[in-house]
């Protein structure tokens, strides 16, 4: 089959997402963002709940999934046929990436999460990279808008992956009222960290989709729940044509369900999370050689010179915390990524880099 191995050949080249390890569970996890202040006791009590009332020999039933519909309407205040769910945000941006057609072009603010950068690759998309400032991460919009101009999609992540900064309301607006005939993709996967969200606007602007997780604040990275909220129309063929008939498992479903009707207790560690960030902030702040940028998600992007950046490796190695080295980036030299966890989890993180920055004191 020539035609087969000439296309693997093709897709071998290209670049893709890969998964942090998990060193065999020895390792406190600060790599993926998810919520570790959301006691275990929450997830497992809503599974247990679950459980009693599904029998996985069926396909999932119609009630379920009209269930998580409603309570995301409750919990966004927004009607349910601007709503769609689906395994994962990451199922989603596929799903709708694959529809786009190749040869369309991306205009992407860099960097960004890899893996939709990724995944356009992988549909044939054209990738027009704007770099972010390097001082603060914003926007440079004369070189945003000149190449958003030429292309028919723009993605922006918003907090964004990996530098963590939420970016101006007043110019995402500017955006989308000035690029009405462009298909605007917002990535507000770390948005309950943040101060605002764009998902209402989507009744009133029909060129934006805005694409939404339960993975992150509200703790439920394993059971694959995210969601996008766009116009009716998009919607409406989305769940009915792109949409698989049965993305989410009966399992997940009411998982979901459960955990938006507990959202106050999940608001909680959000509050409590965003305290812990700004102490890790400080903290980091007073070490020469590491730059920390302020961040609306939870986590923080630093950037650090060569020499601190192997021996954080090290440090945080023989303490046994995994972070998201990202090393160079985007013309950025020694870059990391770290979820902000427990008050515990990021104690040992702080002491690990603080005893890279004494070593180099001396
Ligand atoms: C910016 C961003 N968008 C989307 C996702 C994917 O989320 P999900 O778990 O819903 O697929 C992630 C996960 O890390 C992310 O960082």
């Amino acid at each position: 089959m020539k035609w087969l191995s000439g296309r693997l050949e093709h897709l071998s080249r290209l670049d893709y997402y890969s998964k942090p390890t998990d060193n065999g569970g020895r390792y406190v996890r600060l790599d993926s963002n998810e919520n570790l202040m959301l006691d275990r006791k929450f997830t497992l009590e809503i599974i247990a709940k679950a459980i009693k009332d599904v029998d996985l020999r069926f396909y999932p039933k119609q009630e379920y999934e009209d269930f998580l519909y409603r309570q995301l309407k409750k919990y966004l205040g927004i009607e349910e046929n601007y709503i769609a769910a689906g395994s994962g945000s990451d199922q989603i941006i596929d799903l709708l990436l694959s529809i786009i057609g190749p040869g369309k072009r991306v205009t992407v603010l860099t960097p960004t999460f890899s893996y939709f950068l990724n995944r356009c690759e992988l549909h044939g998309l054209k990738l027009e990279s704007v770099p972010l400032r390097r001082e603060n991460n914003t926007i440079c919009e004369s070189d945003f808008f000149k190449l958003a101009k030429q292309s028919e999609i723009v993605y922006i992540c918003s907090p964004n992956n990996p530098t963590g900064n939420q970016f101006d309301k007043e110019l995402m607006m500017d955006m989308i009222t000035s690029l009405q005939n462009k298909l605007i993709l917002i990535d507000e996967a770390y948005v309950e960290f943040a101060d605002y969200s764009l998902a209402s606007s989507v009744t009133k602007y029909e060129n934006i989709v805005v694409f939404r997780t339960l993975s992150k604040a509200f703790g439920l990275a394993g059971a694959r729940v995210g969601y996008m909220v766009a116009n009716e129309n998009l919607v409406r063929v989305f769940r009915s044509r792109i949409q698989l008939p049965y993305s989410l498992g009966t399992l997940s479903l009411r998982i979901a369900s459960m955990a938006l009707v507990r959202s106050n207790q999940v608001r909680k560690t959000i509050e409590r999370i965003k305290r812990e960030r700004e102490k890790i902030f400080e903290n980091l702040s007073k070490i020469n050689g590491i730059k920390v940028f302020k961040s609306d998600s939870n986590f923080l992007f630093l950037e650090c010179c060569e020499l601190y950046y192997q021996n954080i490796v090290k440090q945080l190695h023989r303490a046994r915390v995994s972070v998201r080295m990202l090393g160079n980036i985007d013309g950025r030299a020694g870059c990391l990524r770290v979820t902000v966890g427990t008050r515990e989890m990021n104690a040992r993180f702080l002491k690990a880099i603080e005893i890279v920055s004494d070593h180099n004191k001396i």
